[in-house]
């Protein structure tokens, strides 16, 4: 079929938006038709390169990550189904799972489906299933997908191990921000930091992501809920998502968590910046308390390998420092669950869309993320 998308023709460049061909789904696959596409920072990463590989390295592992439909936090409607495909049948609502979850690998097997084996192709953008593309440009190009998902158009081709099934009565635009935004940095809290009841949390960058994780150490039972950027009117909003403090600055946060601590320090300390660099791990990790964790969610550029950090320090207060992919979440497990979170109004997906877009936007809506104007900007089909 015919449809729209927005395309990375290559790095440093604007978002394209143009007729593109979709192919009927093989084997494993389902096309979706898009309710809504969240514009997270990551795909900004392609853009600026932070996630591009190595032009030596690609060729090595046969890879070619331009030209790129981009997107991958999306919710829509199974319209087909292609052949073999047992879970998923036409009129299903799913999420799209930036990372897929196939339920057989042994890190799905072991309760770490954010792990799945299926996530080593993340980057090929290519079909899970058989490492072809069902999306080509109009003068017949292969075009890659975001994530194997491609949700900056209002059609898509997935494997099925991408989608998970939800409740039919979720309205797909809050449901798609379950897609990455608010699993990550939830899980960001929940998960990986652990946060438990009584604790002080210190979540810096409070975007899309940080913004979640913000709820999660609320819902988890924070006492102090400490939530850091430069933007003054996303400080003015964290209170509504659950923070007790706010800072502008690591430095402002450093002397806050000291008075309210008492000198103890932050038990969580938490990385959701739009970009992770060597020089903001030493100052988190000066916050974090004896005992406590950092945890770093923020993508960093693909080769950052120098990293600021006290290592005396690190091992006489016995402090952990944690990568964390996906809020460490299962998506089949924690998707429904989020939403049903969702339903019972213990979790705030309303206020976190702050500008909605066009596809033909799209541009615009990433100059309003790098301008501090959305804590979620969207595309709405
Ligand atoms: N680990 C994962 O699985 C995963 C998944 C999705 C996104 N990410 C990454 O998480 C990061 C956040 O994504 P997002 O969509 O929320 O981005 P965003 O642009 O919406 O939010 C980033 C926020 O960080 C703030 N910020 C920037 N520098 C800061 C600093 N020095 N101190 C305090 N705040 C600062 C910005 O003002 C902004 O509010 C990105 O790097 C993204 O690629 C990681
Ligand atoms: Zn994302
Ligand atoms: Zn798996």
């Amino acid at each position: 079929m015919r449809t729209r998308a927005a395309i990375l023709w290559k790095q440093n460049s604007e978002w394209s938006v143009e007729d593109i061909e979709l192919d009927d789904p093989k084997a494993g696959e389902v096309k979706i038709k898009l309710a809504a596409s969240g514009l997270c920072h990551s795909d900004e990463h392609m853009v600026t390169g932070d996630m591009v590989l190595d032009p030596g390295i690609a060729e090595l592992m046969q890879l070619e990550q331009f030209p790129l439909v981009g997107g991958h936090e999306g919710a829509g409607e199974v319209v087909e189904v292609g052949p073999g495909v047992t879970t998923l049948k036409e009129g299903d609502h799913v999420v799209l799972s930036f990372i897929p979850a196939c339920g057989r690998c042994p890190s799905c097997a072991r309760g770490r489906q954010h792990l799945c084996d299926h996530g080593a192709v993340l980057l090929a953008g290519r079909q899970i299933g058989d490492m072809t593309a069902r999306h080509h440009a109009a003068d017949g190009t292969d075009l890659g997908i975001m994530c194997c998902t491609g949700t900056f158009s209002p059609y898509t081709v997935v494997n099925e191990s991408s989608c998970v099934k939800i409740d039919d009565w979720i309205p797909l635009d809050k449901a798609a921000l379950v897609g990455c935004g608010v699993t990550t940095g939830w899980g960001s809290a929940v998960n990986a930091a652990d946060v438990r009841p009584g604790e002080t949390v210190v979540v810096i960058g409070i975007g899309g992501l940080g913004m979640n994780a913000v709820q999660g150490a609320a819902l988890a039972g924070a006492r102090h809920v400490v939530a850091v950027d430069p933007v003054e009117w996303k400080r003015e909003k964290a209170p509504h998502f659950g923070a007790t403090h706010t800072a502008a600055s690591i430095e402002e946060a450093m002397a806050l968590v000291g008075e309210i601590s008492w000198g103890a320090m932050a038990d969580k300390v938490i990385l959701t910046t739009g970009v992770a660099t060597g020089e903001l791990i030493g100052p988190m990790m000066g916050m974090v308390a004896k005992g406590g964790r950092g945890v770093l969610t923020a993508v960093a550029p693909i080769l950052q390998e120098d990293v600021k950090l006290n290592l005396f320090d690190m091992a006489m207060q016995r402090k952990e420092l944690v990568g964390c992919i996906f809020g460490n979440a299962n998506p089949r497990r924690d998707i429904p669950r989020l939403l049903r979170l969702y339903q019972d109004g213990k979790l705030n997906l309303d206020d976190l869309v702050t500008n909605t877009y066009t596809l033909d936007e799209i541009n615009q809506g990433y100059q309003d993320m790098r301008d501090g104007k959305n804590i979620r900007g969207m595309i709405k089909y």
